[in-house]
């Protein structure tokens, strides 16, 4: 069998006109950026790695070691490029705009370094979650404001799940590409290709110990998957959540299912948990380029225009027909 290398395989993109030679080069940086977090990941209590960094983030989280390192890792790795104009991270209050020392290029990055961080001193997956957006026309200073574009407007999107195997996931909006890192060769593999979201399911992941504070809604659609056989629905429904939404989003794309992380009465003021720009938005272009749908409950994710660099969204995603229902319930009221 032939082996393609992401390398490889990003030279035939761009060969097909699918992709820009600096957006190639940034997808390369990211994934090298990767590479390095998995080195560090898998090293665990060996490196040091494991335990609280001793800081809060801007969303006032504690900050684990390996959020520091791996916000650190692809900071380190991008900026030099000269394939990006600014980039955010969920780590990080301001943008960060390239610095003076170094060309700056086309791109917008947006990332969470570290996805699922409770996860981490337990020893189950974590990721890293990627957004690209273009810089606007014109602009070569790039400010908060620039980057205040909606979800559709990514021109690629992506995540590296660190569990058994370290594996890549990218879409540039045509379909949906898996790579597994190969370690003793250093690079990623191509080995899943056109990777799609069956459009039913029988799995949903959702943190239950919430349901007294979802909304009407989302109360009503649990319940009837709970309900199983003797419900509504006339069928068993079975249940997983990890805690990592790149681990639960991988294990929808690779065999279906629902994931929410919906809204509810303890965080209102705050607009939901999860992060529009860097963990919603990629997600949900790449659920929808797997031909899955991605929504708020009310709204298409990738419609919603932000208006901050950390706001948070509602988030139901994965297989078409469950994601449709939960729609419908919302607009049912
Ligand atoms: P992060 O570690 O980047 O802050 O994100 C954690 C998120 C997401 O990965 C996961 O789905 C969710 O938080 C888990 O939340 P609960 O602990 O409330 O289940
Ligand atoms: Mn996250
Ligand atoms: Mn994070």
């Amino acid at each position: 069998m032939r082996r393609v290398t992401l390398t490889q395989f990003l030279i035939e993109q761009q060969r097909k006109g699918l992709m820009s030679a600096d957006l190639r080069l940034l997808i390369e940086v990211v994934a090298r950026a990767v590479k390095a977090i998995a080195v560090n990941v898998s090293k665990g209590a060996l490196a040091g790695v494991l335990g609280e960094a001793g800081s809060d983030n801007i969303q006032g989280e504690a900050q684990k070691k390996l959020d520091v390192i791996a916000n650190d890792i692809l900071i380190q790795a991008n900026e030099w490029g000269g394939h990006l104009a600014a980039m955010a991270s969920e780590e990080v209050e301001e943008i960060r705009p390239i610095s003076g020392d170094y060309p700056k290029g086309a791109y917008l990055l947006l990332f969470d370094p570290l996805d699922g961080s409770s996860n981490i001193d337990v020893n189950i997956s974590v990721g890293t979650i990627f957004s690209v957006l273009r810089c606007p026309a014109g602009v070569s200073a790039p400010t908060e404001a620039d980057f205040m574009q909606p979800g559709s407007a990514q021109v690629a999107a992506g995540y590296a799940v660190y569990g058994p195997s370290t594996q890549l996931i990218l879409t540039v909006g045509d379909g949906v590409h898996g790579f597994t890192l190969d370690r003793e060769m250093g690079s990623f593999i191509h080995t899943h290709a056109d990777m799609t979201i069956p459009e039913d399911t029988k799995e949903y992941a959702i943190n239950a110990s919430n349901e007294r504070f979802w909304e009407a809604p989302v109360q009503r659609y649990i319940g009837e998957l709970k309900a199983g056989q003797d419900g509504p629905r006339g069928r068993d429904f079975n249940m997983r959540w990890v805690a990592s939404m790149v681990a639960d989003v991988h294990r929808i794309l690779t065999r279906g299912g629902i994931f929410m992380y919906p809204m509810d009465s303890k965080m209102k003021d705050k607009g939901g948990k999860l992060r529009l720009m860097y963990e919603a938005n990629p997600m949900a272009m790449i659920v929808e380029a797997a031909g899955g749908a991605a929504s708020t409950g009310r709204e298409r994710i990738l419609d919603v225009t932000p208006v901050q660099l950390h706001q948070r969204v509602p988030v139901v995603l994965g297989s078409k027909n469950e994601v449709e229902r939960v729609v419908r319930y919302h607009l049912e009221g």
